[in-house]
């Protein structure tokens, strides 16, 4: 008993000393059990794919949860076009997919100006008179937003500027979602209309910054019901 008590003390003594050692050399693992499972590094070269990479591309034609766009009949949510390919004038209705995906409400005015703070002021301003800094220092030309031609832009064609990019402005699709960059016209247009009408000038219907209109519910409204005289009842009333 006693010797078992002096080896348990030993063995304690020690393990305790080992708190807090550092070691250059590889941890030993009496049972190493999973601790060393194959596997790729991220960006990895591997010999076993035909194409020499380790990551593999997800499958041609895969929609990831969500993702799902359906161009011909919100087209001129996810691309600013109407059917006909003109650009479209207002903020569209954001489809039931994406409500459902944002499940969390958004105030347009105040997400537009954080994304355009963070997004857009570096080279357009925060004032949106195109002095940033790509202008400041490297004399680029960079448009102000308070020019004829700005306020009479439709919201598709600054929608489509800040997918797609033109001439020396970058393309914004991936850091900017689509909710965000109709966020960002509102405030853009709240800007267009501050700066009238602290100009004596009027406001044009299209400058008016105006969030999209709420989208439909997505179950019907109950219907309060009714006193119901049997002229009224039709039959797939009776039904349900
Ligand atoms: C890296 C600098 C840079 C950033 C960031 C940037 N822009 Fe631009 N933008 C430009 C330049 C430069 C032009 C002029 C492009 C040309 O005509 O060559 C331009 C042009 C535009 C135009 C006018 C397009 C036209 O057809 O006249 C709009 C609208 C615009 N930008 C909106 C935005 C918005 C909104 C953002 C934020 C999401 C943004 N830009 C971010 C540099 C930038």
């Amino acid at each position: 008993m006693r010797r078992t008590n002096l080896a348990l003390a030993l063995a304690l003594l020690a393990l305790s000393g080992c708190r807090g050692c550092t070691s250059s050399r590889p941890p030993i693992h009496p049972n190493p059990n999973m601790y060393n499972q194959p596997r790729y590094e991220p960006q990895a070269a591997s010999a076993f794919f035909y194409n020499g990479q380790a990551m593999r591309p997800p499958v041609p034609g895969t929609v990831a949860r969500g993702e799902l766009r359906d161009l011909t009949k919100d087209g001129p949510y996810w691309t600013g076009k109407d059917a006909g390919g003109m650009f479209v004038t207002a903020i569209p209705k954001p489809p039931q997919d994406e409500v459902r995906r944002n499940d969390y409400p958004v105030d347009y005015a105040e997400r537009g100006k954080q994304r355009f703070e963070i997004y857009c002021a570096a080279c357009h301003d925060k004032g949106g008179d195109g002095k940033g800094i790509l202008f400041e220092r490297g004399k680029v030309p960079t448009p102000s937003f308070h020019t004829d031609k700005l306020l009479q832009m439709p919201d598709g064609q600054i929608f489509d500027t800040i997918t797609n990019g033109t001439g020396l402005m970058p393309a914004y699709r991936y850091p900017i979602p689509v909710r965000d960059r109709w966020a960002i016209i509102v405030y853009l247009r709240a800007l267009q209309a501050h700066r009238l009408a602290r100009s004596g000038r009027p406001v044009p219907a299209q400058v008016q910054p105006a969030p999209p209109a709420a989208p439909a519910p997505t179950s019907p409204q109950p219907v309060p019901p009714q006193p119901a005289t049997p002229q009224q009842v039709k039959p797939q009333q009776v039904k349900s």
